[in-house]
C-alpha cells in the first residue's frame, strides 16, 4: 500500500470492482480517476450484488472516502440515481467527494456517440453509447462544462450556447435534444443536489498521501482500451493506466507505491476490435455461460477466449505491475485443459512474444502460439470450505502452477486470487509463493 493503483490488464471486465472492494478493507480512500458511466463494477459486499458506475468502491465501506476524481467524465443525473439506488439498497456507507474539475457528460454527448457509431457503420467501435468519447473530445477541445460550473447558471448557459452552435449539424440530426434553457436549469438543479459532495479533491489527496492515509486509485476499463496504448481505434477515450491514475487524480508520481494488475484467468471483450485468443461457437458459449459474461452496464454478451500472455506482458510493462490479481479461476474449474497464448506468429513468419502489433488490422492477423496446461478440478463446496479455512494453500496444485507461470511470464507475482463474486471468495498469496512451489526461480527480464 499506502498508495496503490488497480488497473485492468485485459479488455475490461476483469472484476476490478470486486478486487478494489476487497482491498478497500484496508484503505482510507478510493479514487475513480477516469471513465464515467461506461463502467460497471460489480461488487457483492453481502448477499446482494451492487453495480457501481461512477462511484468508487470505497462508497460501500463505512470509514472510507470514495472520490470521483478530476479525470472522470460524469453524468450528473446518473450519479444522483446511483447514489439513490445505493441508499435504497442500504449499501451507502462511505463518504463521497466529487472533483470540481471532472467534466460533465451531456445529453448532446450521448446523442453524438450514437450518431458517430451510425456514421462508422461496419467500422463501429461498439461503444457503450454513454457519450464518453464525445465528452472527452469536448474536454480536450476546450468546449467542456465541468462540475464546478454547475453552481453558475450563467456560465452553463454561455458554454451550452457555444457548444450547440459548434455542433449545429448534430442538432439537425438529433432533433429531440433539450433546449439550452431547459438543460441549463436541469444542470443547475443537479449541481445543487451534488453540492454537498463537490470538492477540490487534489489538495485533499495530497494531504492524505502525506499523512500516510492508504489510498486506492481504481481504474475503469483497462490498459488495452487505453486511447494511446490500447487496440486503437477500438479503445475508450481515456487513460486507464498507472500513468493515467496520476493524471486523473492529481497525485504526483512519487506517491504511487504499488500497481496491481487485474486479469481474468481467461479473456473477454465487449465491443469491436481485435481479440487474438477469441473462441467461437460452443466453446465460447460455455465460457460465457459459466462466467456469466454479460456487460454490467449494457447487458451485451461478452466475447470470450483464452488468456493472452503477449497482451498481459505488454500491460505489465506499460503499467509497471508490482503484482497481479487473477479472478474467476473457478469458471475454468473442470476444464480438462487450459490453453494459454504465449506468443504470436505474424503473417511474415516472425514471432512476437512481448509487444503486440500497433495496427488493429495487424493484431487481427496474428496466429496465437499456444501452451496447454492441465486443468484443475471444479470449485466444489468442499474445496471452497477448505479455501475459507486454509487460504491459498488449498488451491488445486494445477491452478497454482498455472498462476506461477503467469507470474513468472509477466514479472508480477500473483498475490490475490478470486474464485467467486463474494468478498470472502478471495485468497491472498505471499509474493512468489506459487513460483517457489512450482520451482520457477528465474524471472523474465522486466
Ligand atoms: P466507450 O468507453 O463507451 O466509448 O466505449 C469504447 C470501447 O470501450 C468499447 O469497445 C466498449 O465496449 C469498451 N468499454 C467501455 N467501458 C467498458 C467497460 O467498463 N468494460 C469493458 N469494456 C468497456
Amino acid at each position: 500500500m499506502p498508495v496503490s493503483a488497480i488497473i485492468g490488464a485485459q479488455f475490461g471486465d476483469e472484476a476490478k470492482g470486486k478486487v478494489t472492494d476487497y482491498l478497500c478493507a484496508r484503505a482510507d480512500i478510493s479514487v475513480r480517476y477516469q471513465g464515467g458511466p461506461n463502467a460497471g463494477h460489480s461488487v457483492q459486499p453481502g448477499e446482494q450484488m451492487v453495480v457501481l458506475h461512477q462511484l468508487s468502491a470505497g462508497i460501500l465501506r463505512s470509514g472510507c472516502v470514495a472520490v470521483s476524481g478530476p479525470g472522470m467524465v460524469i453524468s450528473p443525473p446518473s450519479l444522483l440515481d446511483e447514489l439513490e439506488g445505493l441508499r435504497r439498497q442500504g449499501e451507502l456507507r462511505g463518504e463521497l467527494r466529487v472533483s470540481e474539475r471532472a467534466h460533465v457528460v451531456l445529453p448532446l454527448h450521448r446523442a453524438q456517440d450514437g450518431w458517430e457509431e451510425k456514421v462508422r457503420g461496419v467500422h463501429a467501435t461498439g461503444t457503450t453509447l454513454r457519450g464518453i468519447g464525445p465528452a472527452y473530445m469536448d474536454r480536450v477541445g476546450r468546449w467542456g462544462i465541468r462540475m464546478a460550473d454547475l453552481s453558475r447558471p450563467e456560465i452553463i448557459k454561455q458554454k451550452l450556447e457555444l457548444l450547440y452552435a459548434a455542433k449545429k449539424h448534430l442538432r439537425d440530426e438529433v432533433p429531440d435534444l433539450p433546449s439550452i434553457d431547459t438543460l441549463t436549469e436541469e444542470l443547475r438543479q443537479q449541481g445543487l443536489a451534488l453540492k454537498p459532495y463537490l470538492a477540490n479533491t487534489e489538495p485533499y489527496l495530497w494531504g492524505a498521501a502525506r499523512s500516510g492515509k492508504r489510498i486506492i486509485l481504481e481504474g475503469a476499463q483497462s490498459a488495452l482500451l487505453d486511447v494511446d496504448f490500447g487496440t486503437y481505434p477500438f479503445v475508450t477515450s481515456s487513460h486507464p493506466t498507472a500513468a493515467g491514475a496520476l493524471v486523473g487524480s492529481g497525485l504526483p508520481p512519487q506517491e504511487l507505491d504499488d500497481v496491481v494488475g487485474v486479469a481474468k484467468a481467461y479473456s473477454t471483450r465487449v465491443g469491436s476490435g481485435p481479440f487474438p485468443t477469441e473462441l467461437e461457437g460452443a466453446a465460447a458459449d460455455r465460457l460465457r455461460e459459466m462466467g456469466g459474461e454479460r456487460g454490467a452496464t449494457t447487458g451485451r454478451p461478452r466475447r470470450c477466449g483464452w488468456m493472452d500472455l503477449v497482451l498481459l506482458r505488454y500491460a505489465a510493462r506499460l503499467n509497471g505491475f508490482t503484482s497481479l490479481a487473477i479472478t474467476k479461476v473457478d469458471v475454468l474449474g473442470g476444464e480438462p485443459e487450459v490453453p494459454v497464448c504465449v506468443g504470436y506468429e505474424l503473417p511474415n513468419g516472425e514471432r512476437s512474444d512481448e509487444y503486440p502489433p500497433v495496427l488493429a488490422e495487424d493484431l487481427e492477423a496474428v496466429s496465437p502460439v499456444w501452451r496447454t496446461f492441465p486443468g484443475w478440478g471444479e470449485f466444489t463446496p468442499k474445496l471452497r470450505a477448505r479455501l475459507a479455512e486454509q487460504g491459498w494453500r488449498a488451491l488445486p496444485t494445477e491452478l497454482k502452477r498455472y498462476l506461477a507461470f503467469i507470474g513468472g511470464e509477466t514479472g508480477a507475482p500473483v498475490t490475490v486470487v478470486s474464485y467467486g463474486p463474494r468478498r470472502d471468495e478471495t485468497v491472498e498469496v505471499p509474493p512468489n509463493a506459487f513460483e517457489t512451489a512450482a520451482g520457477i526461480s528465474e524471472w523474465h527480464p522486466n
